[in-house]
């Protein structure tokens, strides 16, 4: 449902954002899909509203750096980009901060986070009221373009959204530019709303990509890979095998990622149990097969991924 701008639908969107639901936001770049970036459920959410085949890692928004700086970890040069371009069009991928509360979701498993501030005032208004972080891809269904009207949101995302607040055409109109700033050198994995050029000249040369490593947008190699070595579609355990179960009737399993058999459920448990299995004294990670579809997609392409290493 379309809503206008103003505090009571602020205040709406706020509501719906703490029961887990996902709210169309308006920023200057594009809409986004917004969802609290701390529960898991809901950005599980935004993949399966997208019906997005991969986990790709979301975008955080902030209100402030201060409130940025809870989250993730700025090297000088990131700060100096952030306190220069932001709010605005710019991203910065930097590291995750220890035992950062966004869902691993977000973060597609890795220890970095994609994060930006939006200049839009209606996406300020509802970040300082929310309080906390949204995560917030392009609003549009995967492989569709990325909107810049509330009537393309609603169009294509409508039955998915609890609201979309009108906040008008988007100005810049294309999304932000994502710079890495993870390393000494900083990395474009996406141009967008901020010439290279101009951030260049507050941070000296940006690499367009490191050697043959692909990071750009839908591309990413760095994907969470768990240490130990991981087998899919498992009815019987081997000996040392930690089993991550999916389903009913799996008492056997050491975690189970969802025991309703739910894939919005497992989708948001995947990288914490992941994680939560890898560090354990096993010598291999099982995994019960689960469902090619809706979210199952993406889980198993996620765990083909790990198992063929
Ligand atoms: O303008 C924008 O950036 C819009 C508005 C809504 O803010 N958002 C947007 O999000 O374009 P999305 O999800 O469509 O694109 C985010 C891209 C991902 O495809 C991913 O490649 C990259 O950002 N990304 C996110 N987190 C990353 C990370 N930790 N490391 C590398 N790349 C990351
Ligand atoms: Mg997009």
């Amino acid at each position: 449902m379309i809503i206008s701008t103003g505090p009571e639908s602020i205040q709406k969107c706020t509501t719906a954002l703490a029961e887990g639901r996902l709210v169309g936001m308006p920023t200057e770049t594009v809409y986004g899909l917004a969802a609290d970036a701390c529960q898991d459920e809901a950005v599980a959410g935004i993949f399966a509203a997208k019906n997005r085949p991969q986990f790709n890692p979301l975008i955080i928004h902030g209100h402030s750096i201060e409130m940025i700086q809870d989250y993730a970890e700025f090297s000088s040069q990131a700060l100096k980009l952030a306190s220069r371009f932001w709010p605005g069009p710019l991203t910065l991928v930097l590291p995750r901060k220890g035992n950062c509360p966004l869902s691993l979701l977000v973060s597609a498993g890795l220890d970095t986070v994609a994060v930006r501030i939006p200049q839009h005032p209606v996406a300020q208004a509802l970040l300082q009221a929310y309080g906390k972080p949204l995560a917030a891809p392009s609003a549009n269904p995967s492989g569709l373009l990325s909107p810049t009207c509330a009537k393309d949101v609603e169009a294509a995302l409508g039955d998915e959204v609890a609201y979309v607040i009108d906040g008008g055409r988007c100005h810049v109109g294309v999304e932000s530019t994502i710079v890495d700033m993870t390393s000494d050198q900083p990395v474009l994995l996406r141009p967008g709303g901020i010439a290279t050029e101009e951030l260049e000249s507050h941070v000296g040369h940006i690499s367009s990509h490191k050697g043959t490593e692909i990071k750009s947008p839908g591309m990413m190699q760095s994907h969470y890979a768990p240490r130990l070595p991981v087998r899919i579609n498992v009815n019987e355990l081997k000996p040392g095998e930690a089993f991550l179960g999916f389903g009913p009737n799996m008492d056997h399993a050491d975690l189970n990622l969802s025991p309703s058999g739910d894939l919005k459920e497992a989708a948001a448990n995947l990288f914490k149990m992941l994680r939560q299995l890898d560090t354990t004294p096993h010598q291999a990670i099982a995994v019960a097969s689960i469902p090619e579809q809706g979210l199952g997609v993406a889980i198993n392409d996620r765990l083909k991924r790990a198992s063929v290493r």
